[in-house]
C-alpha cells in the first residue's frame, strides 16, 4: 500500500516558492537564536533515521547535530547494515523504519531508491543526495548567499560539471529569484528535459537561467563562483577522461579575477585542490566554504522544523 498525503523533500520542486521562503526564514531565525546561545526544543523526542549508501561528512554531521540541538535524536543506518534492496525489499524497509522514526534522510546511489522509499513511508523522507540532486546542499548555499549579499538576487555562475549539486542550485535559484549561469563543457551540459524539470511551476521574479560554455565569458560580473568535483561519487571509472575535459573549467586566480571584485567562492565539498579549484582560491579571503558547510546544519534545521511541525497538516 502506498502512503498518501505525506509531504517529502526529495527535490526543491516538491515545495512552493512560499514554502521554500518559509524554510529559509526558519533557518535564519534558528541560526540567529543558536548564535545567541538559544537551542529551542522544536522537535522534542523526534527521531531521525539516516540512511547512507555513499560516504558523507557534512550531511551526516549536520543532520545529527541539528536534531540534537532541536531536542530530538538521530540514528545512523549504514547501507551494509540494513542491506538496502538486498536483505529485504525497499517497501518492507520503508514501512518498518517509518513505523518507528519520525523522519528519514536518505543518501542513495540511485535517485529512484529515494522515490521508492518515500512511496512506502508513513513519515517524511528527505533526499540527502542522489545521482540526480542534492536539495539540502542548495538550501545551505542560498543561505550563505543571502548572508553575504542580503539578497538572493545576485548572479551565480556554476563552473564545471552539470551535476546533482548544480541541478538543485538551479531549482533553488528559480524559487528564490537568483540569476544563474551554467558553464559546462560540451557533452556535460543539462538536457532540455532536465532544464524543463528544474524550472517547472512558478519561478520567482529576478530568476534568470542561461548557459555559456566559455567560463571567462560566464563569470563576467558574477558575485558567486561555484564549482564541484569533476568526478562525482559513482563516476570513478570516468576519472581520466573527465580530468582532461574539465581542465579549462578550473576555478583559479585568473578566473576569479574575471568576476566581480566582491565575488565569493562556493564549493559543496569535499574538494580536490589542484583539480576543479586551486589552493589560492579555495583558501583565499573570497572563499566561503566553511560558512557554507556550517550552513548545512542551520538550513536543515529549518527544513526539519518546517517538514515536521508545519508541512504535514
Ligand atoms: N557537501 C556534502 O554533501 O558533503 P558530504 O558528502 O560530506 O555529506
Ligand atoms: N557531486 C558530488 C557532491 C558530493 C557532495 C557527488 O555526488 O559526489
Amino acid at each position: 500500500m502506498t502512503q498518501k498525503n505525506i509531504r517529502h523533500f526529495i527535490d526543491l520542486t516538491d515545495v512552493s516558492n512560499a514554502e521554500l521562503n518559509r524554510i529559509m526564514e526558519l533557518a535564519e531565525q534558528i541560526k540567529a537564536d543558536y548564535i545567541a546561545g538559544k537551542r529551542e526544543d522544536y522537535l522534542p523526542k523526534k527521531v531521525l533515521g539516516l540512511i547512507f549508501e555513499k560516504m558523507s561528512l557534512r550531511t551526516r554531521v549536520s543532520f545529527e547535530t541539528g536534531m540534537a540541538h532541536l531536542g530530538g535524536s538521530s540514528m545512523l543506518l549504514e547501507e551494509q547494515h540494513i542491506g538496502f534492496g538486498k536483505r529485504e525489499p525497499v517497501a518492507d524497509i520503508s514501512r518498518v523504519l517509518s513505523s518507528m522514526v519520525d523522519v528519514i534522510a536518505f543518501r542513495a546511489k540511485k535517485h529512484q531508491s529515494v522515490v521508492d522509499l518515500a512511496r512506502y513511508s508513513s513519515c517524511p523522507v528527505i533526499n540527502a543526495l542522489t545521482d540526480r540532486s542534492h536539495p539540502c546542499q542548495a538550501l545551505a548555499d542560498m543561505l550563505t548567499i543571502k548572508e553575504e549579499f542580503g539578497t538572493y538576487a545576485v548572479k551565480i555562475v556554476w563552473v564545471g560539471d552539470s551535476n546533482n549539486v548544480a541541478a538543485s542550485l538551479i531549482e533553488a535559484a528559480a524559487k528564490l529569484g537568483a540569476e544563474i549561469v551554467v558553464s559546462s563543457p560540451e557533452g556535460y551540459t543539462f538536457s532540455d528535459e532536465e532544464i524543463a524539470r528544474f524550472t517547472v511551476g512558478e519561478t520567482a521574479p529576478g530568476f534568470k537561467l542561461s548557459f555559456e560554455s566559455d567560463p571567462y565569458e560566464a563569470v563576467r560580473d558574477a558575485r558567486v563562483l561555484y564549482t564541484d568535483v569533476w568526478v562525482s561519487m559513482g563516476q570513478e571509472a570516468e576519472e581520466e577522461t573527465r580530468k582532461k575535459v574539465f581542465a579549462p573549467y578550473q576555478v583559479n586566480g585568473k578566473l576569479m579575477a574575471a568576476a566581480a571584485p566582491d565575488a565569493i567562492f562556493l564549493h559543496c565539498l569535499p574538494a580536490r585542490r589542484g583539480l576543479e579549484v586551486t589552493e589560492d582560491v579555495i583558501d583565499s579571503p573570497q572563499s566561503r566554504i566553511v560558512e557554507e558547510a556550517e550552513n548545512r546544519m542551520h538550513a536543515e534545521k529549518g527544513l526539519l522544523v518546517w517538514l515536521l511541525n508545519e508541512a504535514q497538516r
